[in-house]
């Protein structure tokens, strides 16, 4: 017995891994280092020493811990050990201004996380993205600001646990031994030191930056925690990389940890250098060089005279306003080696606004889609401009993300980022070879809810997309639905003649407001959110002149249907009966309310999230479309706004603002006049407008 009971335990503790690893490493850049440190993804030791954890191609991770895990936590009680590391990063980004996503210190379970690429940085998925499982802490530094993780901007330094959502974060700067404080920039290409020190008595976490060996006496960052119910007993240390559409190669040129204690100190002149740039010359090169100048001189000289005849030609004079404008200026060239000189077989498809073209940027292999726009006037562009450089900035995994922009003389080009599964209406309408599922479309659905949302309410300005319909949905290989074109609809509301507005949407999806008011609101956007809904259940346009008269307009026969009790029978027959009955009933009955000829009976798209995720019931009496002209006899004679809200509330106000509130101080414009009363007379405004 006594034998049994000692060959178990004997058994037990080469399962468990050994803590006879001495507590500390130390590596003055990695060469040889290879069975120490275990690479995944296209982390690399490179042949003098640097450890490279992504390269300058997007959507790339990689990650190097060491081997073997450290123990972490006392395993009598329970309470994390002390540590600290300190080590030597640098990054090199494709363009100097663009980092392309940024590298983390990371103590994780795992050597090689099942994660994502871009603003995952390698470290997490969507999927368990801030749950306590996942036992990480991360110290990141960051290049891109990202707008899902709330991102203070776009060179930052973060204390991330378990979730990309920091829980302290600061602008990269270091203290001087005066103790002022000088700004960073970590995508520098010059090497930068970070000690990182946790104090498990004090209950302090410590990060600390500088761009020379020596330490700062003040950290850039003190956040008070206790790691131990954050950390396992064993954990793994090393550091997670990744690249997105926008990408940096990311270096680690030495590293050292100590468990219990001082991390032995680096000298960043004893670690491998960074790759040169331009290649160095021989002393045995001066005359050629010599020779090469003068040479070079030439032409120098007879190309800047070229130049300057070609600037008088083209005109491309960059004006004062165009650099101020925030997203990347690509120049014309640039775009046109990029489309193969907007040749007709990069040409992606033609909208309302102009051509797209798909194209590959010089020097890298993103693929990106360009969007020339013609024959706009200036002043139209110039606004439209100016809200570029503020939305442009917005990032969200359900918007397309505006990567940049370029003008010459009445070309204006928008360049944006690849994606691979083209739009939605292609996908439903165009005879598809396969028809997308309900699971897929209910995805989809929920991706543009949550992009739309994002614009309408967590941005520091609301913004009205304008255009929300099948053919803005994008979808990238993953099938993510993604909302484009944001913003594009004020440019053409700003016309050539700035005293007359058009009125910018798509028939169909065009609130009946809209044409009367001609101001665009967040509710207008709700509008034309519904008649997506009932497209995508119904799988088809939301006129459809072919059609039987009474299923010509599609909200007018969903909601017949509805009426009758039948309303599944509305549900796109290629789908053959396979969906969730539950979520159809919510997408149509959400179709129908989002819908409603008057604006504030309409759910806010906060709403209609809560709606989707199932965190609340959609009411079973809903009104009819068109139900403020049934409670006047069918005549579109409302006068005035207060006559409105008058027999909006003797009807039945009451009730729909029990089953969801509706009075949710929205922006009503007082210069709605009427009501409009069906969706024809969207036809003849249509026409006038256009
Ligand atoms: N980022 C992109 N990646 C891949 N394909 C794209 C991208 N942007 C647009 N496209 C393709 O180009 C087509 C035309 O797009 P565009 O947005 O100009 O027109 P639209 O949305 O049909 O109309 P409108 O200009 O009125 O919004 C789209 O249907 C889509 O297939
Ligand atoms: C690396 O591993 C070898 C044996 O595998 C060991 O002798 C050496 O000490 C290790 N180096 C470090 C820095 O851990
Ligand atoms: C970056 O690494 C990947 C994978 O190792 C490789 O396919 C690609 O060619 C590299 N890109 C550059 C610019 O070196
Ligand atoms: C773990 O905690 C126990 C009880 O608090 C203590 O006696 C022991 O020395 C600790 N072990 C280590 C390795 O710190
Ligand atoms: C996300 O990560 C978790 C934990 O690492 C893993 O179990 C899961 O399979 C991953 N999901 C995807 C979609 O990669
Ligand atoms: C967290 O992850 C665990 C296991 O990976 C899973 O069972 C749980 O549902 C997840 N929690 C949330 C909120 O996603
Ligand atoms: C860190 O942030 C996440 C989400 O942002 C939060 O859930 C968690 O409680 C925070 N942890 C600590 C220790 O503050
Ligand atoms: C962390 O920094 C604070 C000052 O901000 C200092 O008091 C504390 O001793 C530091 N702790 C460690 C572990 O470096
Ligand atoms: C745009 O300008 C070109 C020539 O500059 C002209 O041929 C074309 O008709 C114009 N298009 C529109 C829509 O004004
Ligand atoms: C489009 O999505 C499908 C999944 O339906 C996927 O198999 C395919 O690879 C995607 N197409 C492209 C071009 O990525
Ligand atoms: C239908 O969807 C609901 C909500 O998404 C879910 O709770 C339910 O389990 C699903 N039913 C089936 C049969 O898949």
């Amino acid at each position: 017995m006594a034998f049994l009971l000692r060959f178990f335990s004997a058994f037990i503790f080469v399962l468990i891994p050994v803590s006879c690893q001495p507590g500390e490493l130390f590596f003055a850049g990695f060469k040889g280092a290879d069975t120490n440190i275990t690479l995944s993804g296209v982390a690399e030791i490179g042949k003098n020493g640097i450890l490279r954890l992504t390269n300058e191609t997007s959507r790339l991770m990689g990650h190097a811990f060491y081997a073997s895990p450290f123990q972490f936590k006392n395993s009598t009680n329970g309470k994390a050990f002390s540590f600290s590391t300190s080590f030597a990063f640098a990054i090199v980004p494709e363009y100097p201004k663009l980092g392309g996503h940024g590298l983390a210190f990371t103590i994780s379970t795992s050597k090689n996380p099942q994660a994502l690429p871009s603003q995952y940085l390698g470290l997490l998925n969507a999927s368990d993205l801030g749950n306590f499982t996942n036992h990480l802490l991360a110290v990141e530094f960051d290049t891109v600001q990202d707008f899902e993780f709330e991102d203070i901007n776009d060179n930052h330094v973060g204390i991330d646990i378990n979730s990309l959502k920091s829980n302290a974060s600061t602008p990269a700067a270091y203290y001087t031994d005066d103790s002022s404080k000088l700004d960073l920039n970590l995508k520098g290409k010059y090497a930068i030191q970070v000690w990182v020190d946790y104090d498990s008595v004090q209950n302090l976490l410590n990060v600390t930056i500088s761009p020379t060996s020596k330490k700062p006496r003040l950290p850039i960052l003190t956040f008070p925690i206790d790691l131990s119910p954050i950390l396992k007993d064993y954990m793994y240390v090393g550091f997670s990389s990744s690249t997105g559409l926008l990408a940096s190669s990311h270096y680690i040129l030495g590293w050292s940890f100590k468990m219990n204690g001082q991390a032995r100190a680096l000298d960043l002149s004893s670690l491998p250098s960074l790759p040169a740039g331009p290649k160095k010359m021989h002393t045995g090169l001066t005359i050629v060089v010599a020779v090469s100048s003068v040479f070079l001189a030439i032409i120098a000289i007879s190309s800047v005279i070229f130049y300057v005849i070609r600037k008088i030609k083209n005109a491309d004079i960059i004006e004062d306003w165009e650099l101020e404008i925030g997203p990347h200026r690509y120049s014309y060239q640039e775009l046109k080696q990029a489309t193969n000189g907007f040749s007709d077989k990069e040409l992606l498809g033609q909208g309302g606004f102009g051509q797209v073209f798909k194209g590959t940027l010089p020097d890298s292999t993103a693929q990106v889609a360009v969007k020339r726009i013609s024959n706009e006037s200036k002043q139209g562009l110039r606004e439209f401009l100016s809200e570029i450089a503020s939305v442009g900035r917005l990032r969200h995994r359900n918007l397309v993300l505006l990567l940049g922009w370029c003008r010459r003389r009445d070309d204006f080009l928008l360049v944006y980022e690849y994606m691979a599964n083209g739009s939605l209406d292609k996908l439903l309408f165009d005879e598809p070879k396969k028809i997308l599922n309900w699971e897929k479309r209910f995805k989809i659905i929920k991706d543009v809810a949550s992009g739309l949302l994002y614009l309408h309410e967590g941005y520091e300005q609301v913004v009205i997309h304008r255009d929300v319909k099948a053919s803005n949905v994008l979808l990238d290989s993953e099938l993510t639905g993604k909302l484009g074109d944001f913003g594009l609809a004020k440019l053409y509301e700003h016309g050539s003649n700035p005293s007359t507005t058009r009125v910018v949407g798509t028939l169909g999806y065009l609130a009946p407001e809209l044409p009367r008011t001609g101001k665009a609101t967040a509710s207008s956007d709700v509008y034309a959110f519904g008649a997506l809904l009932l497209e995508v259940a119904c799988g088809r346009r939301p006129v459809e002149p072919k059609a039987l008269p009474e299923e010509m307009v599609l909200v007018d026969w969903v909601w017949e249907r509805f009426r009758e009790g039948r309303v599944l029978d509305v549900v796109d027959h290629r789908l053959n009966g396979q969906y969730n009955e539950s979520e159809m009933a919510v997408v149509l009955k959400l179709g129908i309310m989002c819908s409603n000829n008057v604006p504030i009976a309409r759910p806010t798209m906060r709403q209609v999230m809560r709606f989707l995720d199932g965190e609340a019931q959609v009411p079973e009496n809903l009104r009819a479309p068109q139900w403020a002209a049934c409670a006047d006899g069918g005549r579109d004679v409302i006068h005035g706004f207060d006559d409105f809200v008058n027999s909006f509330a003797s009807s039945s106000f009451d009730k729909m603002s029990s089953s969801y509130s509706i009075m949710e101080n929205r922006d009503i414009d007082n210069s709605f006049a009427s009501l409009s009363t069906s969706p024809f007379s969207l036809l003849r405004v249509r026409e006038e407008t256009r």
